[in-house]
């Protein structure tokens, strides 16, 4: 699979497109994906199998607070297989083989998704790891304590446990 990783306002507008309709299909059916203010993404990252689009996802930087204390996240979010694709690995494999990106050049302190309950085991297979904290993040009329599950991976698997975790903005 060729991996290609791009700002995410320097995609092509029929990509952008097509990431948009993928997201929609998938996330657009759930009351708390229309009713939130989400986060536009920084960077895209693209997994292509002869030329087309197999699998992607979208990643947020942002300067968050753990307990107060700054923390460069590294935000996951739209992690997507297309249908036909689904089952051969793909989608751990783009974050796999991206993981060092997150921490390297882009110079996350830490991963962190938000997910719901079914993908828990999934992420965890991978190294992610729940925690309890109380999550704050941003809307437009103010700030709201998010309701379902995150997740966070750092480099070294350290494992995090802050108490508040602040996004310091709109979740993604
Ligand atoms: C989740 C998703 C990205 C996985 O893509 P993939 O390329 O098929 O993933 P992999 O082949 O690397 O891993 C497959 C694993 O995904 C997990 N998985 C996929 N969909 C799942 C779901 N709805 N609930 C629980 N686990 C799921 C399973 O553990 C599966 O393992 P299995 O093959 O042993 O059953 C893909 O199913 C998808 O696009 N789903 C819709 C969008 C979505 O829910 N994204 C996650 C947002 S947090």
């Amino acid at each position: 699979m060729e991996i290609i990783s791009k700002r995410h306002q320097e995609l092509a507008t029929s990509l952008q497109q097509q990431l948009q309709a993928l997201a929609e299909t998938e996330f657009g059916g759930f009351d708390i994906v229309r009713e939130t203010a989400w986060a536009i993404p920084d960077w895209c990252f693209l997994g292509m199998l002869d030329g087309e689009l197999a699998c992607c996802y979208s990643l947020v930087l942002r300067q968050a607070r753990f307990d107060g204390q700054p923390v460069l996240i590294a935000g996951l979010n739209n992690l997507i297989t297309v249908p036909a694709f689904r089952g051969r690995g793909l989608a751990s494999q783009l974050l796999v083989k991206t993981e060092q990106d997150w921490f390297g050049r882009l110079a996350g302190q830490c991963a962190l998704l938000l997910c719901a309950d079914g993908l828990l085991s999934y992420y965890s297979s991978l190294g992610w790891q729940q925690v309890e904290s109380e999550l704050w993040f941003d809307q437009p009329d103010g700030k709201r304590l998010w309701q379902a599950n995150c997740m966070l991976l750092t480099a070294d698997r350290t494992v995090l446990t802050p108490a508040k975790i602040d996004l310091c903005g709109f979740p993604w």
